[in-house]
């Protein structure tokens, strides 16, 4: 699927965008996403003790892909990241983060569009690209990581945490489930309860081996790769929307996997600013 036009909605294919424009509210108040450091995922523990980027986010020129509403960006920005830009496709959630921006008095280039949109920032400008729960989306991700390579430059750090598989094929309720196999990445799904209606959309769950693959790949060295055991839940987050055995079950499974690469060349930290 080279062309651009592959992602755009049809009567079978959740609309994404929509629905991220749809849950941005809702999702804002229930799950709280935090601000106040950077999380890498629910029931996972926050990059105060994974320590993913700690030696190289202060000074760091940082894009986040899926800034979603500006949580991570806020939370880069406290640990000591400079030209933060932050990307998304729903108008919404990127309104959600101009306004939690600018509550916080941190400035950040933020621009409307999905990963593709990469292309257009100027080649080797990041010494640091995040992306935190919004990869699971993209399609077509050698292309995605691509452009992640491009927006580096040489000897920058790419820190990605997506939705673990184990997680998404323990929760009992189609098309989640041990009925469908850990293998399955492209799963369309609803969230229930968050909103008035359920909301649909369309997410690829992919497995450790298959991120290893893609991102060396794509040129980047793999430095770690992390499946913390999950934690209680954070006292941010609720589970009320799982029954209490697919609840019961995500003890049992990592919920989140983190990975860190790098490309190669260029001095190993940011360049002094
Ligand atoms: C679960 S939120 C992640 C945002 C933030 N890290 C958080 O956890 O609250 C997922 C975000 O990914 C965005 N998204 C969906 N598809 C995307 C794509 N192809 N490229 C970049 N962002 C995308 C959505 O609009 C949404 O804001």
């Amino acid at each position: 699927m080279a062309d651009g036009t592959a992602r755009e909605p049809t009567p079978d294919r959740p609309d994404n965008t929509a629905a991220w424009d749809t849950l941005s509210a809702s999702y804002d108040r229930e799950i709280g996403w935090p601000d106040r450091e950077l999380a890498w995922g629910i029931r996972c523990p926050p990059e105060s003790q994974l320590q993913v980027i700690s030696d190289v986010v202060t000074g760091a020129d940082t894009t986040v892909v899926g800034c979603g509403g500006g949580q991570d960006l806020l939370a880069l920005h406290r640990l000591g990241a400079t030209g933060l830009t932050g990307l998304d496709p729903s108008t919404a959630q990127l309104e959600r983060a101009r306004q939690r921006l600018d509550t916080a008095g941190v400035r950040a280039h933020l621009l409307l569009g999905d990963d593709r949109r990469l292309d257009e920032l100027p080649a080797g400008h990041a010494d640091l690209v995040v992306t935190v729960q919004a990869l699971d989306y993209v399609e077509e991700l050698d292309r995605c990581l691509r452009g992640v390579v491009r927006a580096l430059r040489p000897g920058g750090v790419f820190a990605m945490s997506v939705l673990h598989p184990a997680d998404v094929s323990t929760a009992d309720t189609p098309p989640f489930g041990w009925h469908t196999s850990y293998h399955r990445e492209q799963r369309d799904w609803s969230w229930d309860g968050l909103t008035d209606e359920p909301v649909r959309l369309r997410s690829w769950f992919r497995s450790p081996s298959t991120w290893f693959t893609a991102v060396s790949d794509a040129g980047l060295v793999v430095e770690r790769m992390l499946e913390p055991a999950p934690g209680p839940a954070e006292p941010w987050v609720e589970r009320g929307w799982l029954d209490e055995a697919s609840a019961a079950k995500l003890d049992l499974v990592p919920s989140t996997f983190v990975l860190r690469a790098r490309r190669p060349g260029g001095p190993a930290a940011p360049a002094a600013r």
